[in-house]
């Protein structure tokens, strides 16, 4: 029985939901959003036509994603009361620590929930969400850095805001570079959804009981911080320097990583369900050469990661388990070429994954699933007579 799920009819206290979002198939490395490979998503679409495609089913028409858009930008600003929020934190908080906070704060001043039944409720609330996450995540890093907390701009895209919202000073004006846009627009329709993963499940989870959008959103925001699943970005550049600090020596790592009496793992490598490539870890590697060169980055942390991967894929360990780089082993060398600051990673990540949320959680709550209720194998001990604490 240990481990075994259950595929029970009403989905009743099973471990499995139905869901018409995303196929993985982890033996043949495929990976498709409604249908749509990822592949083709990553390099024809926008993430903001992803995100549309993931939340109501449908690739948008043109005049569509422009309302989309538009409609978002109804609702960039956040109340400036929330700033009062951002100030109790040092500026040592882990930016995912703060984002999750906020996220959860935004019910306070949004305390209408979202009527998941009303087409106009609910689109005005997936409008809300996806246009407020941004700026309040893009606050975690401006609080790290001491500097002022920065505005949407409706006059430019979501991407483009984001490189605003985070880089641009008062002290004069900031230019975006088009390559930068164009590979986080990539990244973030590559981190868009990936099934029921840990933080998704968190999302459903917290969901099903009811709890609003927001609420149900910062809980997966901390799910995902976690170094075994949104926080390994981080821990792969950690990772990547603690080698090229060691002179390289990447087979030391690859030993280490194999030694039951050592918990270090090789961070980015390894997935619950692919057991092949990670289809995005392919697209990323790609995405991360042509991004370095066009930045006329030379990063040697990229030379080592390549390294590291060779070594690991001809080492009998690594293959008997199927244990092949995720989408977390190449996504920290683009984003610390874009500028990205390493504890910014994990952010970066759920800006990507949030249609996803928003798209399972909605769907969860429309097909009236039941609220999650895991059940357990007993094992502890039977029946026992109380005894007084002066006879123990
Ligand atoms: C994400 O679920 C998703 O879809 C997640 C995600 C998404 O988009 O939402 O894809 C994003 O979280 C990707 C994963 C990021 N995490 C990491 O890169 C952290 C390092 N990876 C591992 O911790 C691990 O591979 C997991 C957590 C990702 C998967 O763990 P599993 O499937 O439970 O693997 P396991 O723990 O059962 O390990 C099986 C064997 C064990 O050895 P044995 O007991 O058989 O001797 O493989 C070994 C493990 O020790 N192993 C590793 C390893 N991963 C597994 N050994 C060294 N280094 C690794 N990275």
């Amino acid at each position: 029985v240990t481990g075994a799920i259950t595929f029970d009819p009403g989905y009743k206290n099973s471990g499995v939901c139905k869901s018409d979002i995303t196929f993985l198939d982890g033996e043949e490395g495929i990976l498709r959003y409604r249908g749509y490979a990822i592949e083709d998503l990553a390099d024809k679409a926008s993430f903001l036509e992803v995100s549309y495609l993931l939340i109501f089913g449908e690739l948008p028409s043109a005049k569509t994603l422009e309302q989309f858009e538009n409609d978002i930008r109804k609702y960039t600003l956040v109340n400036e009361e929330m700033k009062n929020i951002i100030d109790g934190f040092p500026k040592t908080a882990h930016p995912m620590g703060v984002l999750s906070a906020l996220t959860s704060a935004l019910t306070a001043f949004n305390p209408k929930s979202v009527n998941v039944e009303n087409q106009s409720d609910l689109y005005e609330g997936v409008c809300k969400t996806i246009g407020k996450f941004l700026v309040i995540a893009t606050w975690t890093y401006r609080k790290s850095m001491g500097y002022p907390l920065n505005y949407y701009d409706n006059t430019k895209g979501y991407v483009e805001n984001f490189m605003n919202l985070m880089f641009s000073l008062p002290t004069g004006p900031y230019k975006i570079n088009p390559i930068v846009v164009d590979a986080l627009d990539k990244l973030f329709i590559l981190h868009a959804d990936h099934e029921q993963n840990c933080s998704t499940s968190t999302v459903r989870m917290v969901g099903s009981s009811h709890a609003g959008l927001f609420a149900s959103i910062s809980a997966g925001v901390s799910a995902l911080w976690g170094p075994l699943h949104g926080g390994a970005n981080q821990a792969v550049l950690e990772m990547l320097e603690e080698i090229n600090k060691a002179g390289g020596d990447v087979d030391k790592f690859i030993l280490k990583a194999k030694d039951k009496e050592d918990p270090f793992r090789l961070m980015g490598f390894g997935h619950r369900v692919y057991k092949n490539f990670d289809p995005r870890a392919k697209i990323i590697k790609k995405a991360a050469d042509e991004v370095l060169s066009s930045l006329g980055v030379k990063d040697p942390l990229l030379d080592i990661a390549m390294k590291l991967e060779k070594a690991a894929l001809e080492d009998e360990y690594f293959k008997s388990r199927s244990l092949y780089p995720n989408v977390d082993f190449y996504s920290g060398i683009i984003y610390r070429a874009l500028g990205i600051p390493t504890d910014m990673f994990t952010v970066m990540f759920a800006i990507g994954r949030l249609p996803g949320w928003i798209a399972q959680w909605k769907e969860m709550r429309l097909n009236k699933e039941p609220i999650g209720r895991p059940r357990q194998v007993y094992t502890g001990s039977p029946l026992r007579d109380f005894v007084a604490a002066d006879k123990r």
